[in-house]
This record gives C-alpha cells, structure tokens and sequence, in this order.
C-alpha cells in the first residue's frame, strides 16, 4: 500500500514539474558559444531554463514542420532575413513578438509582429587596393557590379546561399525583375570563376589575386582580422578593403540574424521575453563583440574591429528586410535563368 502511495507522489511531482516547468526552447542554426554564455546570463536573472536545439537551418526548420503540433520549439533563431520570411510564409511562426519593448528596440524595418531581428549584417563589396583604384570604386553600386568594367575581376558566391537571394530580392524590390535579370547576366559575365565556397572564401580569392571585388557581409573581415580563423587567414584579410555600396542613392544591403516565434509555442511569454533581453544592451553588447554583427539598439558600439571597417557608412532602411522572403522566389529565378551556378 505504502509502495503505491509512493509511485503515486512520484507520479504527481512529475506531472506538476512538467505542468509549471519554468523553461523555453530555442531551436538555432546560430552556432556561436558565445551565445550559450547569454542563454546562461538569462536564466540567472529570471530563472527560466534555456534549452537549445542546435542544427543547420534547413534540418531545424525540417524538424519543426515534422512535429507539427508536438514540436517544443518556442523560438527559431537564424540568420537572414529571407530564411525567416520563408518560413513564415510556410505558416510556421505566430504573432506575438510585438511587445513595447521590442517595438521601441527595433526598427521597424528589421521586424514583423512574427520575427524580429537580433543583430544587424550589411552585404558589401572588398577590393584590392593594388588592383582597384579610387577612381574605380567612386559612386560604385550593386547595380554597377555587372558592368563590363568588371569583367573577370568579381568573385561572388552561389546563387543557392540565402545571403545572395536577400541582396537579390532587395534588388528586385528597388529596380523591378526585368532590370535585375539583365543585371544578373552581367554579374555571370563578370565572375572570375565559377562561384565557390562560403563569403570568407570571397575574400581570399582576392587576396589572392584570383579576383579585384568580392561579395560578402561584413562581419567576415572583422572575424578573419581577428585571428579567430588562424594567422593565414589573418593576413589575408588584411589585403583587402571594405567598400560600402550605393552611398549616393538608398544606402548599402543590410540584413539580419533574428529570432521567429514558433507557432504552436509550449512557453510563448518565455519566448517573448528571452527576445526582449536578446535586446538589452547587456546582451546587445555580448553579442556583438562575439560576432562581429551590429548591434540592433541605438547606443550600443560594435566591436572595434567593426568601428575600423568604418560606422559612417549610409544603410538601406528603406527597403524592408520582409520583402526578401517575399520576392526570394523571382530572386532565385533570374540567377539561375542567367547561369549563376
Ligand atoms: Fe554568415
């Protein structure tokens, strides 16, 4: 009798701990220890345990829509804007990351009432400075990088990387679908070879004489001059120059790595909340100088090796990081109708 009273109290606890479990789950194609060191930061101020599900995006994102409804996913945490908004239109986030808080911290440009971003990236262009001259690069945009003045000088990577389809889309939306399929052409035409490797690959090709411009985001460089990726890669990158595109016009590409609320959320106003410290300057601060990304909020400095790339630079804030999802499809279309592999 004693022992059924037992198994029953066990039984009990167990129910009530999984009942008033004090926790959110976070799915996240980020892969920076940096950012467990954060999750830990949250957890001593609030109490709520952090479990995260590390993955690439494509398998996280897989593995939410399998569960379906048994999915503990809370939040989803990438990189890119266009991966967000396609999963998004896939009906796979829900609304709810519009709080006052994350409202007064993010741009309105970088959010939706479903995903918001966390840290800010821009696509820009490295040159060699041996090979390019200033005269070159003035007034230069993403526009003018399929003219035939750089005809075998560019490097840039495939048209299947998400960050390519959101500088594309941000294309499509500002100059129309026809205008950036001829611009796609150009771009091929340009290439100095067929497109390989990730955005760190980019900048070595110049630095190794392969090509004059690359295409990559901006914390790569700083990353690479930071020693992190060994000395080679170190020196490397001290061959090259950032150049930030369409300074006379909307301003350079900018992207984000951001958090989406997971439909169907088991601790939504966790969630929530882990987004708006995800915000505060303590962490604002954490992140950037771990990543090399700009902070989200006013009043936060990136690292120093982001300030020497230069602060002063014009971004693109008018175009809204939602429509690179949304015109993702028409992006991917015209590279591969122009033979961008
Ligand atoms: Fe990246």
């Amino acid at each position: 009798m004693r022992k059924i009273r037992t198994i029953g109290f066990l039984c009990l606890v167990l129910f009530a701990e999984n009942l008033f479990a004090n926790e959110v789950n976070i799915f996240s194609a980020r892969h920076y220890d940096s950012d467990v060191q954060l999750y830990e930061k949250f957890t001593a101020k609030t109490g709520i345990k952090v479990n995260v599900v590390s993955g690439k995006s494509g398998a996280l994102e897989k593995r939410i829509i399998e569960e379906g409804a048994d999915s503990k996913a809370d939040l989803y945490i990438t990189a890119d804007a266009g991966r967000l908004g396609a999963f998004d239109a896939k009906g796979m986030l829900q609304a709810g990351l519009n709080s006052a808080a994350i409202k007064a911290a993010v741009p309105k440009n970088f959010r939706t009432s479903k995903w918001v971003g966390i840290a800010k990236r821009a696509r820009i262009v490295y040159f060699a400075p041996e090979r390019v001259s200033g005269a070159e690069l003035t007034g230069l945009t993403y526009e003018s990088l399929a003219d035939p003045k750089w005809q075998g000088r560019l490097v840039i990577r495939a048209s299947n990387n998400i960050y390519n389809q959101s500088l594309v889309a941000s294309l499509i939306k500002n100059n129309g679908k026809g205008k950036v399929s001829k611009w796609s052409e150009g771009m091929v035409k340009n290439m100095a070879r067929s497109p390989k490797g990730n955005d760190r690959a980019q900048i070595l090709a110049v630095a190794a004489g392969e090509a004059d411009i690359a295409v990559a985001n901006t914390y790569y460089l700083a990353l690479m001059l930071s020693g992190k990726k060994g000395p080679e890669q170190q020196a490397a990158a001290k061959k090259v120059k950032p150049f930030f595109p369409n300074q006379d016009g909307r301003g350079t590409h900018m992207n984000i790595s951001g958090a989406g609320l997971v439909k169907g959320a088991p601790n939504k106003a966790n969630a929530i909340k882990l987004v708006e410290f995800l915000l505060s300057e303590e962490a604002q601060n954490h992140i950037v100088n771990n990543t090399f990304e700009y902070p989200m909020i006013a009043g936060v400095s990136p690292h120093p090796l982001v300030v020497n790339m230069g602060l002063d630079f014009k971004q693109d804030l008018n175009t809204k990081v939602v429509s690179y999802g949304k015109r993702q499809a028409d992006a991917l279309e015209v590279m591969t109708a122009a033979g961008w592999k």
